[in-house]
């Protein structure tokens, strides 16, 4: 391999940097020369490229975000537009390209990579690396982006905890994910939410507010006063907007409880929004980020292509799927079109895994209510 480039596209997310500054260093190390890629596909369109060496890298292992910056490009989707960035590529003699980024980028990743677009064009070896605050994305056990995304939740919900508690109020949390419940459902555990929401359940908006309610109900009961204030966590995802949640729970507050005062019962939104997505990336995510893209520069080196580096896939693979990297022990490399298919299974609800996330929440939220 001697010009190997990197792109981060779509979503951002805490720790890309970190997978930027493995590949650059490990590349180099390797003999390579090491192009970024700004601004994902869109700047590869618009042949935005930068040399990378030590000195560009440095330091930016606690930056979030990336420094290569990011975008959506939708025109990546049609072929005649992929042609035209194998061009570039091919222009700019890049022998491997490391794409990080999520179920779009990742999309893109494997038309590039398909020996049938590249047909007798210049070769080109693509090796993805999942970075995703949402976790949406299948045959990896984490992404990057999420571990730092979970803990900017868990600091946000303990601090509108202790208000809550103050107030005995109740509050919706509305988290990032977009499709996926992820996020919400394992910061619900962190943070010992009484509730969390997410899409996956496939509850309509009549359960949704029956579930709030009745959450609240229950737990206005408990005889401790400081364990009277209700946390439900939503996805994003869950179709319902928190506001409209807000006003139609409130509603059915009113009327289940009509001697109360209607202030003391109302309940509080905060949406984190884009706030989940900043920050400096947690210890885990700048040595996920480091660990997976060495593996996939090394993987490129060694004539790997149409793969993902995965962090311990959570399900058995057969050997046509994945294999367990040789310079990793935690590190697998994974098909590319199988990760799409799996995370379509996930984010419709079809895969084993999902199945299993939705019903163990399920068993934890009888629990809670005990
Ligand atoms: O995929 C990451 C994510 O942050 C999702 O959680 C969210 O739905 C989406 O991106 C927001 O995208 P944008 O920043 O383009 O509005």
């Amino acid at each position: 391999m001697k010009r190997i480039a990197i792109l981060t596209s779509g979503g951002d997310a805490p720790g890309m940097n970190a997978a930027i500054r493995a590949a650059t260093l490990v590349g180099r190390a390797g003999g390579a020369e090491i192009l970024g890629i700004e601004r994902g596909y869109r700047g590869l369109l618009d042949d935005a490229f930068v040399e990378l060496g030590a000195n560009d890298v440095a330091g930016i292992l606690r930056e979030g975000g990336t420094i290569l910056g990011s975008a959506r490009c939708k025109e990546f989707h049609e072929r005649p537009v992929r042609d035209r960035a194998r061009e570039i590529l091919a222009r700019h003699a890049i022998d491997g390209l490391v794409v990080i980024g999520g179920n779009g980028s990742l999309t893109g990743a494997v038309h590039l990579a398909s020996p049938e677009e590249i047909g007798k064009g210049r070769p080109l070896k693509v090796i993805g690396v999942p970075a995703s605050i949402d976790n949406d994305l299948g045959l990896t056990g984490l992404s990057i982006g999420v571990d730092t995304a979970m803990n900017t939740i868990v600091e946000a919900c303990d601090k509108i905890a202790d208000t809550a508690t103050a107030h005995d109020r109740t509050f919706i949390i509305e988290v990032m994910g977009r499709d996926c419940g992820y996020l919400a459902m394992t910061s619900a555990i962190a943070v010992g939410a009484d509730l969390a929401l997410f899409p996956e359940a496939g509850k309509t908006e009549n359960d949704i507010v029956d579930q709030i309610v009745d959450t609240v109900m229950a737990v206005r009961k408990r005889p401790s006063r400081r364990a009277r204030r209700v946390i439900v966590i939503k996805a994003e995802g869950v179709a319902v907007p928190a506001d409209r949640l807000k006003t139609l729970v409130d509603a059915k507050l009113r009327a289940r409880t009509p001697d109360s005062d209607p202030s003391s019962i109302e309940t509080r939104v905060t949406v984190l929004g884009h706030v989940v997505r900043g920050g400096r990336p947690s210890a885990f995510d700048r040595l996920l980020g480091s660990r997976l893209a060495n593996v996939a520069v090394r993987s490129l080196a060694a004539g790997q292509t149409h793969k993902m580096a995965a962090w311990m896939p959570p399900v058995e693979l057969p050997e046509e799927v994945g294999t367990r990297s040789p310079f990793d022990p935690y590190v697998w490399l994974v098909d590319l079109g199988a990760v799409l298919a799996e995370t379509d299974n996930l984010l419709k609800g079809r895969s084993s895994l999902a199945r299993w996330r939705a019903g163990a929440f399920d068993e934890i939220e009888d629990a809670l209510l005990l």
